[in-house]
This record gives structure tokens, sequence and C-alpha cells, in this order.
């Protein structure tokens, strides 16, 4: 089965393996954070803190490479033919690496496994909503400035409880106005209110998570109309416990009710889970058949902010 993801976090993406090696690489001591093969959290708030303490042990060009590389490389065996991964220069920053140097490293990472697996791969500039807004607006002025081929999209992650998009929306018109896609995260942590927030001042074409909406009928037949794309993480929201189980969640009924929803991981270590697991989840537990799976991956690419070459390309696949 063919697959494709829209929102992997690459922070959110290393293994603990490689979390424990960098550790080591830098002499930090990461014992309290990683349990055997998990990550050590309990609630939202503990599992940002876990997540930026991992991102802080990537600090060269070259752990970039490595992580995207080695990221790219364990979702093209499990069938991926196409990712999208969020960077967040800020990480990169607090790391004390140049957003140019982060970039670079990352887009190196993604040529080495698409030369060795035939994945394709792009990148999605984030701000952090727990960071600040001012910030927001120096990352969206580098992702507008970024010539490197592989930056296609802006966004942005973190605590959604925290501040509205509307301290965010210049950063966002900067992005914009520069040709990038623009998706975000809303409707994940907070209810229906944070996805109107998002579609009112950043007028993003996609949506990570979005899931939330399903407690507004009138949203989600707005989210259908416009054609929002969702990129729905089930591993993720039952970790986190937005949904107290698969039986909960709500991929199938946004489907039904005609809302574009595709499958992604998130941050698969700290969820368990993988591009692959998701698709078993999906037909397991949500009952799609192979033929939803293979139509989920064309919405993917349907959605995917890359040049229409590559696109057709990517579908031809299919
Ligand atoms: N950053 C990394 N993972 C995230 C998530 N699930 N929600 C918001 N911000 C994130
Ligand atoms: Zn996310």
């Amino acid at each position: 089965m063919p697959k494709a993801e829209l929102h992997c976090h690459i922070e959110g993406a290393a293994s603990t393996d490689l979390v424990r090696r960098q550790a080591q690489k830098y002499g930090v001591d990461m014992e309290h954070l990683i349990d055997g093969q998990r990550f050590v959290w309990n609630d939202f708030t503990s599992f940002l803190t876990a997540y930026d303490a991992a991102a802080a042990l990537f600090r060269t060009e070259e752990d970039y490479a490595l992580l995207a590389q080695s990221y790219l490389v364990s979702i093209a065996e499990e069938g991926a033919i196409y990712s999208e991964v969020f960077i967040s220069p800020d990480h990169a920053t607090r790391a004390g690496l140049s957003p140019q140097a982060y970039v670079d490293g990352l887009g190196e990472g993604i040529r080495r496994a698409r030369e060795s697996h035939g994945i394709e791969g792009r990148l999605i500039i984030t701000c952090v909503r727990h960071f600040d807004a001012g910030a927001a607006i120096d990352v969206a002025r580098f992702a507008a400035s970024q010539p490197h081929a592989f930056v296609t999209g802006f966004g942005m992650g973190g605590d959604e409880r925290i501040g509205s998009h509307a301290d965010f929306a210049r950063a966002f018109d900067i992005a914009r106005d520069a040709g990038l896609g623009i998706t975000t995260h809303a409707g994940e942590i907070a209810g229906p209110d944070s996805i109107r927030d998002a579609l009112d001042h950043v007028r993003p074409t996609r949506l990570g998570h979005g899931v939330r909406a399903i407690e507004d009928p009138a949203l989600v037949e707005q989210l259908a109309r416009e054609e929002i794309v969702l990129e729905v993480c089930p591993g993720s929201n039952v970790s986190l416990s937005v949904f107290s189980g698969f039986d909960d969640h709500p991929f199938r009924a946004l489907r039904d009710a005609g809302v574009r929803v595709t499958l992604n991981a998130d941050d698969p270590p700290y969820f368990a889970t993988s591009l692959g697991a998701e698709y078993a989840i999906a037909q397991t537990e949500f009952g799609l058949s192979d033929d939803d799976l293979l139509a989920t991956t064309r919405t993917a690419l349907e959605a995917a902010f890359v040049d229409e070459e590559t696109r057709a390309a990517l579908l031809a696949k299919l």
C-alpha cells in the first residue's frame, strides 16, 4: 500500500535510540525522559517538555541530516512514497544552530533518503505557539526568503491553549504572500472555536488535526464545503487522550461527512506509532478497505505542498 503523510514533526520523529546516542554525544543526561523505548510524559504539557528536551540534542547540520535521513528511510520501508515534515527553526536556534544550516541539513537528509529509497520529501517551516508571536514573524520572514527547493509550506505547532491565531496573522500573511502552502494546528487540544479562529485569521488549506470539529456539525459542514484537508493523527490523539480510544475517534465520521482526511503519525516514537501503524489502525479500527486507504494516500498527495510535476509523478505511482 503506497502511503503519504503531511504531518510529522521532525524533532518528534527522533527515535529513543537516536536521542540516546545524541545525549551521549553531547554529555546530556536524558534518563529521566527516556524509559526503554518510551519517552516519559503523561499529559500534553509534559509531552511538550520531553519533546523540547530531545530537540535540544540536535545541534549541527549533520545531526539534522541524519535525523531526516533515518526517519524517511524508516517510513519508506513501510511503503511511504511522500513525506512532508514540520520543521522548527526556533528549536534549532535554541540548540545553537543557524536556521539556514538547519534547513540545509534536513534537505541533505531528504536528498539521501530519496537517492537510496526513492521517497520524496518536503519541509514545512513552523513557528511555535508557546514561544512568542514576535519570533514567529522572524520565522515567517526566513521561510519567505528561503531559496531551498524543499521548503514549500508554513505552519504553526505548539500549545494550542495559548493565545489566538490572530496573534500570528501577520506571520502567516508573510508566508502566504511568498507562495508557501499554509497549514496550522487547531482542533486538537482545543475545541471547535480554535478551528474557527484558525480559519478566520490565517486561512489555511489544511489543518493539523482539526478532529475536534466533530463537536460542531456546522463546522464539519464548512470543512467539507471548503475542502479543507485534515491532517489526522489517530494514534497521537488517543495517546494524548483527545479521545478515549479508537472507538471514539471521529476519523470515520468526518470522512463520511465528506471532509477530506489524511493519515499521519505526528511524533511517532512519543505515541508508539508510525505511518504504517496509522494505516493499520485505519483498517482495523475504522474499517477502511484497501481502496479507502489508497484514496487516503491520494487525498494527501492532492493536498501536498509540491509543484504540479512532482504531484503528477507521485500520483502516477498509485
Ligand atoms: N508539536 C509537536 N507535536 C505537537 C502536537 N501534537 N500538537 C501541537 N504541537 C506539537
Ligand atoms: Zn502535530
